[in-house]
């Protein structure tokens, strides 16, 4: 469930676009403004938004907020103003080849999205950049990350909710006998397996390794994977039995201790909103005693806070 709040009356794009222009005239950018139209439309209506911009003034509308913005409030608006593929797309792009490379944010994206969500990240990934995904991930990751990596944005997956009890006991065993009751470990495995099985099945496997072997699928995959690609692991796992609580501790995680991680917070934020930010929020309260809305509220300061808290909804 979305945390977005838009006017009850849906406003014309062509006078949202007339308010951002002048906005943007005279001396300085009036940037609440700009928030408070920005942050209050969905997905559908920021891109008419843009393409009345276009028509009306003859301008890029994400070139000018690049030029008006700065900083990380202009980071989050920017990805903010995309939609969730085209948003996905960008992300990898830059965590797989440019100076601010980061395989962690790869695996987060490729672990966490859907089978036919990622079918179309891949699309407009090749349209945009006319790199193929697989071919960045091929050039920048390697080993058993790569292969897992590689297998989630290219094989296909059920996503319905129907289970088959004794495949799922089947894969269980397959992966008990890949991992813990054996020397070493059989990562080719746990690659198929996690890659190529539902999530719903995936749940069925959690359950029925733990009945049969007491311990926790997690545990297993903690004992015997390491690095990345136990992150990978643990990712898929994580979001089929619930992506709330995944992200909620992926939030968590950008800030806790000293210092916030903005671009991980902005991410999230940003990609979640109109998706299950309202679970994420539950769940973030259930586990850490705290609002999002406070934690957030304590990382961040300026416009750039009242973006992202615009985007939380109201702090309940
Ligand atoms: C922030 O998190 C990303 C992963 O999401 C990581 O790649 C990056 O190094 C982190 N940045 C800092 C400054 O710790």
């Amino acid at each position: 469930m979305s945390t977005l709040s838009v006017p009850p009356v849906p406003v014309n794009p062509r006078d949202d676009a007339i308010q951002l222009h002048k906005a943007f005239k005279g001396f300085g950018c009036d940037t609440a403004a700009v928030i408070g139209i920005l942050a209050h439309r969905d997905s559908m209506q920021r891109s008419y938004i843009q393409q009345e911009y276009q028509t009306m003034y003859s301008e890029d509308l994400l070139k000018r907020l690049t030029s008006e913005l700065s900083g990380k409030l202009e980071t989050a608006v920017l990805l903010w103003m995309h939609d969730p593929a085209g948003r996905d797309a960008v992300v990898l792009k830059q965590a797989l080849t440019t100076d601010f490379i980061s395989l962690e944010t790869a695996t987060e994206v490729i672990c966490s999205r859907t089978s036919s969500q990622l079918q179309t990240v891949r699309q407009i990934y090749h349209s945009t950049f006319g790199t193929y995904l697989e071919q960045d991930i091929e050039y920048q990751a390697t080993g058993d990350l790569q292969k897992i990596l590689l297998a989630c944005v290219t094989k296909p997956r059920y996503e319905g909710m129907e289970v088959d009890r004794e495949m799922a006991a089947k894969d269980a065993k397959a992966l008990y006998k890949a991992g813990e009751k054996k020397l070493g470990t059989d990562e080719k495995v746990f690659v198929q397996i996690f890659t190529e099985r539902s999530p719903a099945h995936l749940v069925a496997v959690n359950t029925c390794y733990h009945d049969m072997y007491g311990g926790s699928l997690k545990k297993a995959i903690k004992s015997e994977t390491s690095g990345l690609f136990e992150r990978a692991l643990l990712t898929i796992l994580q979001c089929a039995q619930n992506p709330a609580k995944y992200f909620a501790k992926v939030l968590y995680n950008s800030m806790k201790g000293l210092g916030t991680n903005d671009t991980t917070l902005i991410r999230v934020i940003v990609t979640r909103t109109e998706i299950d930010m309202q679970y994420i929020k539950a769940e973030y309260y259930k586990k850490y005693k705290k609002t999002l809305n406070d934690a957030v509220h304590s990382e961040t300061s300026g416009h750039y806070r009242t973006f992202l808290l615009s985007l939380l909804g109201p702090n309940h």
